[in-house]
């Protein structure tokens, strides 16, 4: 648990160099109570003011350094982008990408490696939920990560986001969220209990203006990673807002 919360914005393949001097726009006023990172598509990086009052990251990184990889962007070029996150291991990454486990954590490594903060997108299924295995799920997402090497939980952003949450509206409740949550950094204690005091776990799924505050209330929610709600520039702000101190 950390004091300030950090807002993260996933543009996933959406956006616009329009919608980047609109939300530039709009953020020029955020609160100082409050983290903000931006994850537009990686072409958009350059175009973001170089004064700004928040952060910049990709959507996914190669987990090579360089060479003949068609069609991939390096820790490297991102980070001349501007970038200093990079979301690793979202759900539509694993779902339509077929990134394992272990694609993640190398990923993750290479993230590390090259100076950048990986925002580690944990979560269980429909079917998985409706099994009850939530749980199961995240300890083995976690434990991956954990194996490939220890450090890497300690340098990271965890994302807790439900699958079933994302893009249908259907947000978890903010007790299932926290329920979750604390389940996430007494995982993380197991492993070190510096990273469990210290990690920021934001919550990601179907969060918008309405339903922020209540998740923001709960003890071990530190933030939210925002989707849909994030390429509407005055709703973001209002997140934004209702996450300062
Ligand atoms: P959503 O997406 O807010 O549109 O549900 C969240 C995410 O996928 O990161």
């Amino acid at each position: 648990m950390t004091a300030k919360k950090l807002i993260a914005a996933n543009w996933k393949m959406n956006g616009s160099k329009a919608l980047v001097d609109t939300m530039a726009q709009q953020l020029t006023n955020l609160p100082s109570g409050v983290d903000v990172l931006l994850c537009p598509p990686a072409t958009l990086l350059q175009y973001f003011p170089a004064n700004r009052q928040y952060a910049l990251g990709a959507q996914n990184i190669s987990e090579h350094d360089a060479g003949a990889y068609t069609g991939e962007l390096s820790s490297n070029l991102i980070i001349e982008a501007g970038a200093n996150f990079v979301l690793i291991g979202h759900s539509e990454r694993r779902q339509y990408f077929a990134e394992t486990d272990t694609l993640v954590c190398a990923k993750m490594q290479q993230a590390v490696k090259a100076g950048l903060t990986p925002v580690l997108c944990i979560g269980e299924t429909l079917a998985e939920h409706q099994q009850q295995k939530t749980q199961q799920v995240i300890a083995k997402q976690l434990a991956a990560v954990y194996a490939a090497q220890p450090e890497l939980l300690l340098k990271s952003v965890i994302a807790y986001e439900p699958v079933w949450a994302i893009g249908t509206g259907e947000s978890a409740t903010p007790e299932q969220a926290q329920a979750i949550h604390a389940f996430i950094r007494q995982q993380i204690s197991d492993y070190n209990s510096v990273a469990a005091a210290t990690v920021k776990i934001l919550y990601g799924g179907s969060v918008n203006a309405a339903n922020c505050r209540a998740l923001f209330a709960k003890a071990d929610i530190d933030g939210a990673l925002v989707g849909g709600a994030s390429l509407k520039p005055a709703e973001f702000m209002q997140i934004c807002q209702s996450a300062k101190d």
